[in-house]
């Protein structure tokens, strides 16, 4: 019997920082660890979703091998045959199901979804208003036809493996609800073609949470914390030195409140932030509700650099020549299973006999 997959990926167009960390790789690499007896575990570098927002194209091959490090610093197992690590650009069966998804995804469906109409916001907010009559904004790649197209190539990469589960942070739960009703638009007209992976909540559920993880800015708590963002000051990354990182903390927006007290996101998002933080990196973190905000930064500090510090030993240690023969023999065995897909859905789209 075919095994239920579990799948996610992470884009290689910056450093990871601890909202990827926290929010998808530990959680599919917990599975790895525990459950790859029960389950097949699809690890990926979505490296065409990489430069959806502009990166530094000379940087992108090293980026992409960083991902896969640290993956493996991380703690996921090479040597289990249920866990595959792959990069999207090598299974060309990825652009192909993207071509044909488009065709049945409605142009208003995309560009409802809310990671676009932000990233639109930052990057030309006039685009729409000019698309007619100011030519410099019609070019403006910055607002890429990619953008908008994500969030299909991200079906495509969940639809053509027949994963249930996706571990993702809750800023990915719309493209993640997208793919379920493109699934099942294909599997209404043209019979059972997808498996539809499970909804948002049963993916909490699955993975033991109950909501989607969002770690948020640590100058503007009120923003997701984004690798695309391009100041850094507000983010954790994974290779920043445990000394930065520190610093980072202790000058993270919090409010004029004497102690920390309960804060919840709404209201007191700067320090609720850093409380969530805090239970991330050290569960066993004392009560920290009567400290002021030095103390409470201290301790909060003093855990990121604990937890970069271990980090950083075990990617010293990472052996790069076995990721790329683990990569070698999973991409040939993921370029199978995806024209397996590809072809059964060409065939019921009329393109092959
Ligand atoms: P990426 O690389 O932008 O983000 C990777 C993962 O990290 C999660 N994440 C966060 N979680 C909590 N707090 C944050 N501040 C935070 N920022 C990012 C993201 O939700 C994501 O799970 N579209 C995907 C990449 C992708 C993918 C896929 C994922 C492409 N195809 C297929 C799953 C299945 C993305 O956002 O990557």
């Amino acid at each position: 019997m075919n095994k239920d997959v579990i799948l996610t990926g992470i884009r290689a167009n910056n450093d990871l920082h601890i909202g990827n960390y926290f929010g998808a790789l530990l959680p599919i690499i917990d599975m790895a660890k525990s459950r790859a007896s029960e389950y097949e575990i699809n690890l990926f570098v979505p490296d065409l979703h990489s430069f959806t927002t502009p990166i530094d194209h000379s940087q992108l091959q090293a980026q992409i091998m960083n991902n896969l490090r640290i993956f493996v610093a991380a703690g996921l197992p090479l040597d289990n045959d249920s866990i595959h690590i792959y990069r999207q650009s090598y299974i060309p069966a990825h652009s192909e199901m993207t071509w044909i998804l488009d065709c049945f995804t409605g142009f208003g469906e995309m560009g409802r979804m809310t990671q676009f109409k932000d990233r639109m916001q930052k990057y030309a907010p006039n685009v729409l208003n000019a698309i007619d009559s100011n030519l410099p904004y019609i070019r403006n790649t910055r607002f890429n036809v990619g953008l908008f197209n994500y969030p299909v190539l991200m079906a495509s990469d969940i639809l053509l493996y027949g994963a249930k589960y996706v571990p993702v942070g809750d800023d990915q739960s719309q493209h993640l609800e997208f793919t379920r009703d493109i699934a099942e638009r294909m599997n209404n007209q043209f019979g059972d073609l997808f498996v539809v992976p499970e909804s948002v909540a049963k993916q909490h559920e699955f993975f033991g949470k109950d909501q989607g993880l969002r770690i948020k800015d640590l100058v503007e708590p009120t923003k997701k914390m984004s690798k695309s963002d391009e100041s850094g000051r507000g983010i954790i990354f994974l290779g920043d030195s445990p000394d930065d990182a520190a610093k980072k903390i202790m000058s993270a927006t919090t409010d004029s409140e004497p102690v920390v007290g309960s804060p919840d996101m709404k209201d007191r998002p700067g320090p609720a932030n850093l409380l969530q933080i805090l239970k991330l990196l050290k569960p066993d973190a004392p009560d920290v509700s009567q400290m002021n905000y030095k103390q409470f930064k201290e301790l909060t500090a003093g855990a990121v650099s604990d937890f970069l510090t271990d980090f950083h030993t075990k990617l010293a240690g990472v052996d790069e020549q076995a990721i790329l023969n683990k990569l070698s023999s999973d991409e040939k065995l993921m370029n199978e299973k995806a024209d397996e897909t590809l072809i059964k859905v060409q065939k019921a789209v009329g393109l092959r006999p």
